[in-house]
């Protein structure tokens, strides 16, 4: 049973590449840029003459939807055509934003697939996220989600569902978080801790916010998911679920645990000297 990894270098598909293939599972691993391996094809959502090559010979699909897009359903369509009846596992998102929430209801509506919509990812405090960039580099996290909260996830642990949903016959939408639900001035509170540097929230406009997004997306895509900071903060992502456990049969990870487990890259620089 080959599985097409899209998205396959990236937070979750790579780590359920690792999972696939720890069980013995052939994988495809489809890249704009593949590795020179035999088991790396390339694919461009953009593209599709590269659409049917990476399909062809593997029977269920790991679907990470074009990144930077406002509107994934006219590049994913004619992909869906393609892959035909094979079984895809959607990732999508607990946000509601209209294109993608469209795919979502596309895919569930494909008989035997599987739709994962996890809440915000602990890696939005690591690596080149917006966010994890204003932490590193000036000790505070501006967001326009007041004091909502969100059930922050591991990208692994999403990984680890779409495993356990590949290796079994789990259908339908999936409402994926971590452990517990924090807002960003009680995750500001964990990053301090752990740390020992001081780190706080800012509470900022959702044009202001927008802005932020706008330094590595579209504008569009940068204004939705602005909005989506307008919906947290009225509570929209106030939620946990059970689901990694009840799949994997072991917790899903803390935020706590998460930072102490990337220390370094969420560490703030030291506060300046008083004089
Ligand atoms: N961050 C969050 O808090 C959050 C929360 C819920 C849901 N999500 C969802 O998670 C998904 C992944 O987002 P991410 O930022 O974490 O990205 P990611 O999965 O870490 O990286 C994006 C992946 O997509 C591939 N890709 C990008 N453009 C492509 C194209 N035109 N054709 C083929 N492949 C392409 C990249 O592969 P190559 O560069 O190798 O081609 C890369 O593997 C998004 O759909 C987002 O809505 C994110």
């Amino acid at each position: 049973m080959t599985v097409l990894v899209t998205g396959g270098t990236g937070k979750t598909g790579r780590a359920l590449a690792a999972l696939l293939r720890e069980r013995g599972v052939p994988v495809r691993i489809a890249s704009r840029h593949p590795a020179a391996e035999p088991d790396h094809v390339r694919f461009d959502w953009s593209d599709p003459r590269t659409h049917g090559p990476a399909l062809a010979g593997a029977e269920q699909v790991y679907l990470v939807p074009p990144v930077g897009v406002l509107d994934p359903v006219p590049l994913v369509e004619p992909f869906l055509r393609a892959a035909g009846g094979r079984r895809v596992v959607l990732l999508g998102a607990l946000a509601v934003v209209p294109g993608h929430t469209e795919l979502c209801e596309r895919v569930a509506a494909l008989p035997g697939s599987a739709v994962l919509r996890p809440s915000g990812f602990m890696q939005n405090f690591t690596g080149r996220h917006p966010v994890a960039v204003d932490l590193r580099e000036r000790g505070v996290l501006r967001t326009a989600t007041g004091n909502g909260r969100l059930g922050w996830i591991d990208a692994a642990d999403i990984a680890a569902v779409a495993d356990a949903v590949l290796a079994s016959d789990v259908t339908g939408e999936l409402l994926l978080t971590g452990p517990e639900a924090l807002s960003y001035a009680e995750a500001a509170a964990v990053i301090s801790e752990v740390t020992g540097r001081p780190v706080r929230h800012v509470d900022v406009t959702p044009d202001e916010r927008a802005r932020q997004f706008a330094a590595g997306l579209p504008a569009d895509c940068a204004a939705a998911l602005a909005a989506v900071d307008v919906d947290i903060r009225a509570g929209s992502e106030d939620l946990v679920t059970s689901t990694v456990p009840d799949l994997t049969g072991r917790p899903a990870r803390s935020f706590r645990a998460f930072v102490r487990a990337h220390r370094a890259e969420c560490t703030p620089p030291p506060p300046p000297r008083p004089r």
